[in-house]
C-alpha cells in the first residue's frame, strides 16, 4: 500500500488503546484509538478508515452493535474483534455476522500482525477487483450493451479497434438485435465522442424528403421549404452519422450518398455551393447487402466504399447464453424505472427463456422481460412467450407434476420439496390459501402463482 494504513482502535481500556497504537505505529500504520463505539462512530464518519479494530466487551453498547453498525455503512471495512479467552462464542458470532477475524486478548504482538496485515491485503485485493471489474465494465460493457458470450466480446473488440479510425462501418444484423446501440459505442469510443451522433433512418422516408432531410435545402428549393434547412450531414459535422436502414434506398439516391462518402462534399437541396463535412459514416441494415447487389437493387460502388468495414451482428438464439444477463439487466431496469423492489427471476424461467427463439432478437426479450415487471404482483415473474403463451398456466386439474426437463435434476427436486411444503401448509390451514401464504412466509398472490405453476390439487379441491 503506498499510503499509510489508516486504523481505528475501539477499546475501553486505556492500556490495551495505548499497546495497540504503539505496536501498529512501528508498523508505519495511522492509528486512532477511542474508547467506546459511539466515538468509533463519529470517527468514521468524519473520515475513512481501512481497517477496524473493536474490543467485544465494553461498558454500553458492544463491540458486536458496532461491528453490526459497520456491516451495514461501510460495507467493504474490515473489522478485527478482540475478545478474551472465556468469549469465544462471541468471536464465532462475530465472524458470523461478518467481522473479517478476531484476536484472543491477551493480544499478542505477531499474531496482531498477521491478523492486520491480512485484513488490510484483503482489502487492498478487493478494491483492485473492483477497480479491474470497472475496467472490464468500460471495455466491453459499452454503455448499456450487455453481453459476454464470445461472439459479443469479439465484436466489442472489433468496434474497439475501429472507433479511432474514420472507416466507414456497415452493421448487418436481424432487427432487434443491437446495431443501433453499437454504432452508439462505436460514436463514443471514437475521438468524435464530444461530437454529435445523428441518425437517419432511410427506409422511413420518401426519397425526396429523405434527400433533403439527409443533405438539407435552401428556402424555396421546393414549396413548403419556407426557410434554409441544414442536413443530418452537416448538424454531424465532425461526428458521426447513423445511416440506419441503408438497403431500404433507391438506386438515384445511393449515387448521390457515394459522392458524399468519397470526398464530404455535396450540395443542399436547390442550392448551387459545394459544402465540405468532416464525417464519420456508420451504415446499418438487416438485409444482406451483398444479396441486394447482386439483386441489382445496390449499386456495388457504394457497397464496397460502405464495406471497409464490417460487422455481422448475431441473433440472439445464437448467442443465448447472454439471455440471462440480459433478463436480468432489463428486469432490474424497468423495476427501478418503476420504482419498484427488483424482483428475481426463477431458474426455469431462465431456462425456458434460453430455448425461446426470439425471432424479435433483444428488443422482443426487453418487450417480455417489461411486460412480465409490469404485470408483475409480487415477487413474481410470468415471461408470457408467443408460441407457449399459458404453458405456465397448466389447469390445475390436470394434476400434473412438475413440468421439468429430465435433465434438471436439482430442479426438479427443488420443485418437489416446494410442493410438498406447499400441500402440507394448505394441509395444516384446512386448505385456506391466505393461511397457508402467511405459514409458509410468502404473499398469498405469491403461494397462488405457485399453486398453479405446481398444478396443485387437495382432496379433490383444484387451487387453481
Ligand atoms: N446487447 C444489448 N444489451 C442491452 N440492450 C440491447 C442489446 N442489444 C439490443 N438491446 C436493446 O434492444 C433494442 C433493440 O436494439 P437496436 O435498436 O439497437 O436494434 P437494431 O439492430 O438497430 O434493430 P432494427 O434492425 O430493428 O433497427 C433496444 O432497445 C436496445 O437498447
Ligand atoms: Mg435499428
Amino acid at each position: 500500500m503506498s499510503v499509510r494504513p489508516r486504523v481505528l482502535v475501539v477499546d475501553d481500556d486505556k492500556a490495551v488503546r495505548a499497546a495497540l497504537t504503539v505496536n501498529l505505529g512501528k508498523r508505519d500504520m495511522d492509528v486512532s484509538a477511542v474508547e467506546n463505539p459511539t466515538l468509533a462512530l463519529a470517527a468514521l464518519t468524519a473520515s475513512s478508515f481501512d481497517l477496524v479494530l473493536t474490543d467485544v466487551k465494553m461498558p454500553g453498547t458492544s463491540g458486536l452493535d458496532l461491528l453490526e453498525k459497520i456491516r451495514a455503512t461501510w460495507p467493504d471495512l474490515p473489522v478485527i474483534v478482540m475478545t478474551g479467552y472465556g468469549s469465544v462464542k462471541d468471536a464465532v458470532h462475530a465472524m458470523k455476522v461478518g467481522a473479517s477475524d478476531y484476536l484472543i486478548k491477551p493480544v499478542e504482538r505477531d499474531e496482531l500482525m498477521v491478523v492486520v496485515d491480512r485484513a488490510l491485503e484483503g482489502r487492498a485485493i478487493r478494491a483492485e477487483l473492483a477497480q479491474l471489474r470497472q475496467e472490464v465494465q468500460q471495455r466491453y460493457g459499452f454503455e448499456n450493451l450487455i453481453g459476454a458470450t464470445a461472439v459479443m466480446l469479439r465484436l466489442y473488440e472489433e468496434i474497439a479497434a475501429v472507433a479511432d479510425s474514420n472507416a466507414t462501418v456497415l452493421l448487418e444484423g436481424p432487427t432487434g438485435t443491437g446495431k443501433e446501440l453499437l454504432a452508439h459505442a462505436l460514436h463514443y469510443r471514437s475521438r468524435r465522442a464530444s461530437k454529435s451522433f445523428v441518425r437517419v433512418n432511410c427506409g422511413a422516408l420518401p426519397a425526396s424528403l429523405l434527400e433533403s432531410e439527409l443533405f438539407g435545402h435552401e428556402r424555396g428549393a421546393f414549396s413548403g421549404a419556407i426557410r434554409q434547412h441544414r442536413g443530418t450531414f452537416e448538424r454531424a459535422d465532425g461526428g458521426t452519422l447513423l445511416l440506419d436502414e441503408i438497403g431500404e434506398i433507391d438506386l438515384p439516391m445511393q449515387v448521390k450518398l457515394l459522392r458524399v462518402l468519397e470526398n464530404g462534399e455535396f450540395q443542399r437541396v436547390g442550392g448551387s455551393e459545394t459544402l465540405t463535412v468532416d464525417v464519420r459514416v456508420v451504415a446499418a441494415t438487416n438485409r444482406d447487402l451483398r444479396d441486394e447487389v447482386r439483386a441489382g437493387r445496390f449499386r456495388e460502388d457504394l457497397y464496397y466504399r460502405l464495406n471497409v468495414v464490417r460487422l455481422k451482428v448475431p441473433p440472439l438464439r445464437d448467442r443465448a447464453d447472454d439471455i440471462p444477463l440480459l433478463v436480468n439487466h432489463f428486469v432490474r431496469r424497468v423495476a427501478e424505472r418503476e420504482g419498484r423492489r427488483v424482483p428475481s427471476v426463477m431458474p426455469d424461467d431462465l431456462e425456458r427463456l434460453k430455448r425461446y427463439p426470439w425471432p424479435g432478437n433483444v428488443r422482443q426479450l426487453q418487450h417480455v422481460v417489461e411486460r412480465a415487471v409490469i404485470l408483475s404482483r409480487g415477487d413474481t415473474l410470468d415471461f408470457a412467450l408467443p408460441d407457449d403463451e399459458g404453458e405456465d398456466r397448466l389447469p390445475a386439474a390436470t394434476q400434473a407434476a412438475p413440468v421439468t426437463p429430465p435433465e434438471l435434476p436439482l430442479v426438479e427436486a427443488l420443485l418437489r420439496y416446494e410442493r410438498n411444503l406447499i400441500i402440507a401448509a394448505l394441509e395444516a390451514e384446512g386448505g385456506v390459501q391466505a393461511r397457508a401464504a402467511r405459514r409458509l412466509g410468502v404473499s398469498r398472490s405469491n403461494l397462488n402463482y405457485r399453486i398453479q405453476r405446481l398444478g396443485i390439487t387437495l382432496a379433490g379441491v383444484s387451487y387453481s
